[in-house]
């Protein structure tokens, strides 16, 4: 196995050092020359598949990769075999956890009503409009208490770890006050804390208008921009600050105005993008987004503006699942275009209650002609792009994080074939074992 560090120096091995033996695919997600952007075309089928691999972790990080064959020869692993953890994986999948890059956990109670009405026929916004919707959610999170708040999450962040999740942006947004969204952000940190896996949190302060400034959007953009984004900003809560910038939200110029108030703290910005209607998006590009999400809307002109930036398109196929649509974002589109595409589970409580990321992947082959392949870089290497982690996470590579799934399957592609069944084995998250099942 190459590239281990310095063994030599080593007189015992570090008790947090664990060895996986016997995986069936290896899926490395190395490509054979090094990329410094985000995956896209033909390299999203690219997954450096090691038949018969293993990997040594130390300390939470990857320090080597190879098969298990050379593994076993190794004479510092020889040494010490008797002090790491060694896991067997007898013919198992093993794949980088999936990054998880656009989730709303931070919510009370599932919205029912909304789901028999649109079952009735009602649309997504037809309800809203009436009063359901993401207003309906608010309530319950401004009158939560923070630590309720904060088991909610980390019950969560379980549930997704369970089915192979090791990285999760998470978002503020259902509480739209100042002080719900700073206890929302500071609810996802300590859960954070308790989870061994990564967790970046995101304000979403500009979910919809609430509605107190129903018909003064102006003056709720102005407290999103002056008191919220400075103070998660001051306090380190939040990572990046998103925004729902689509009809029933909020406007591009209310969009550019949030952009603007985030870059000046310092916060790199992301949106919900062209879910319900085609917004242009060449006024947003200057922001350089880090990704756009959902795009079921988007003209020729900007796909092809896409394609030479590193912004990813993040899609949620679950949403437009759970919304009951006959249609689903163009994936090939993107992809055939040269746009880089993650793939993410926007876990909400409206229009998409799942945690499962090989969900997500499956509805990705079956709806949007995704292949198995892409399904897999979108879930990992470009989910890590899309929240700026993809020096660390998203591949299998020595110096990167010790992230990883084993799926108790012999073919990576019954991942997303075995629909609606969770055939996780084990997660491993910077290091830490999660037994699964
Ligand atoms: O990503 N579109 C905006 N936000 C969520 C839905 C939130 C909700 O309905 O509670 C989404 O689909
Ligand atoms: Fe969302």
């Amino acid at each position: 196995m190459p590239q281990k560090p310095a063994p030599a120096k080593r007189k015992a091995a570090p008790r947090d050092s664990l060895f996986l033996t016997n995986v069936g695919q290896l899926l490395t997600l190395r490509t054979a020359s090094p990329k410094s952007s985000p995956r896209r075309g033909s390299d999203l089928n690219e997954l450096g598949i090691i038949n018969d691999g293993a990997v040594l972790c130390i300390g939470g990080k990857i320090v080597s990769v190879g098969n298990t064959k050379d593994a076993l020869h190794d004479p510092w692993i020889r040494k010490h075999r008797k002090q790491i953890t060694e896991i067997d994986c007898a013919g198992k999948v093993v794949v980088p956890g999936f990054v998880d890059s656009h989730t709303h956990p931070v919510f009370v109670s599932p919205r029912l009503v909304d789901f028999e009405k649109r079952i009735e026929g009602a649309s997504y916004e037809q309800i809203a409009a009436a009063g359901g919707g993401i207003r309906s959610s608010l309530e319950a999170v401004r009158n939560a208490a923070r630590p309720a708040l904060k088991m909610k999450v980390l019950g969560v962040l379980q549930d997704m770890a369970a089915h192979g999740t090791t990285t999760v942006e998470a978002k503020s947004g259902y509480g739209l006050t100042l002080e719900s969204e700073l206890k929302s952000l500071e609810a996802i940190c300590e859960a954070a804390l308790g989870w061994p896996g990564t967790v970046v949190p995101t304000l979403l302060g500009a979910h919809v208008v609430p509605k107190e400034f129903h018909g003064r959007s102006q003056k709720y953009v102005e407290i999103v921009c002056k008191e919220m984004i400075p103070r998660a900003a001051r306090r380190n809560l939040a990572q990046f600050v998103d925004v729902f910038c689509d009809e029933g939200a909020f406007a591009p110029e209310e969009t550019q105005q949030i952009f603007s108030a985030a870059q000046a703290h310092g916060l790199s910005v992301r949106a919900h993008m062209g879910q319900l209607s085609e917004t242009a998006l060449a006024p947003f590009l200057r922001f350089d987004p880090v990704s756009l999400d959902h795009m079921d809307h988007v003209n020729d002109d900007d796909v092809r503006q896409l394609a030479k930036r590193n912004t990813v398109v993040t899609l949620v196929p679950g949403a437009n699942y759970f919304l009951g649509l006959k249609t689903y974002p163009d994936a090939r589109r993107f992809i055939d275009a040269g746009v880089p595409v993650a793939l993410a589970t926007d876990y909400n409580p409206g229009t998409s209650p799942t945690i499962s990321m090989p969900m997500a992947m499956s509805l990705a082959c079956t709806q949007m002609k995704m292949s198995p392949a892409e399904a897999i870089a979108a879930a990992t290497i470009n989910g890590a792009w899309a929240i700026r982690l993809a020096e660390g996470k998203g591949s299998i590579e020595p110096g990167k994080a010790a992230d990883l799934a084993v799926f108790d399957v012999e073919d990576y592609r019954e991942i997303a074939y075995w629909y609606g069944a969770n055939h996780c084995w084990m997660t491993v998250l910077n290091g830490v074992i999660a037994t699964c099942q």
